[in-house]
């Protein structure tokens, strides 16, 4: 477009899962494909945005327009989001990991016949877009997602009092929607005000129509 209406505004983006290590050759990961983060940020650069996107391994190219930080584990992830404030928006769409394998084993764990399985002791990871909604940096728009497969807006109500964000995009991943991996998402945006209930959508499309939102609340929220 002619107009740009998010030039000079400076927006982080993650995408894609987090992986967690077990020893040298298995790890814990979330189910991501990275296609609605990755089309959000290439949504948010088509209107002008310095954009910067840390996403977790996934098979897609990086999106056209965006500079890309490769992560693996969620504590990467936050060092890098962290390291890219201030910013004047943050829409964090991985699939971070909520636990990790408390140690990481030197070496690959072996099966031994007749041996019990090993014992995982998991951790809690660090909650990324709890540690933006809240940080001293606190960008002026804070974007989060929330996959469930039940009680959709109750969900989102508590995670935005939660993780302090201004929205969020609530979607509805259970095994009849075929959201995961697949092309379209059926989304709510959740705000303190309002619900908005967005029609079945191609993930470009809603990516286009979140970018176009973000520009509007940008211009409006004071800096
Ligand atoms: O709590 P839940 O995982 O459902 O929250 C989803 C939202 O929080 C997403 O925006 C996701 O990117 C973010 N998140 C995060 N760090 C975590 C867990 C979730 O940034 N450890």
């Amino acid at each position: 477009p002619a107009y740009l209406p998010l030039a000079g505004k400076a927006i982080i983006v993650t995408s894609g899962p987090t992986v967690e290590p077990i020893d040298p050759v298995r790890y814990i990961a979330n189910r991501s494909s990275g296609k609605q983060g990755h089309a959000i940020a290439a949504a948010l650069a088509r209107l002008g945005a310095t954009v910067r996107l840390v996403s977790g391994p996934v098979s897609i190219p990086d999106p056209q327009g965006v500079s890309v930080i490769h992560v693996e584990t969620a504590r990467e992830m936050k060092d890098a989001v962290e390291q890219l404030l201030p910013a004047d928006a943050a829409v964090m769409v991985a699939a971070v990991a909520d636990w990790r394998a408390e140690s990481e084993a030197g070496q690959k764990i072996k099966k031994r016949p007749g041996g019990a399985p090993p014992a995982l002791q998991m951790v809690e990871n660090p909650d990324i877009l709890a540690g933006i909604g809240h940080h001293a940096e606190r960008p002026r728009l804070v974007v989060g997602f929330a996959a469930e497969t039940q009680d959709l807006l109750a969900n989102a109500q508590l995670k935005l009092e939660k993780k302090g964000a201004d929205w969020i995009v609530a979607n509805d991943v259970s095994q009849t929607s075929g959201v995961m991996g697949g092309d379209r998402n059926t989304v709510r945006i959740v705000s303190k005000l309002n619900v908005e209930e967005w029609p079945d959508l191609t993930k470009e499309e809603v990516a286009a129509r979140l970018a176009q939102k973000i520009a509007e609340a940008l211009e409006t929220i004071a800096t």
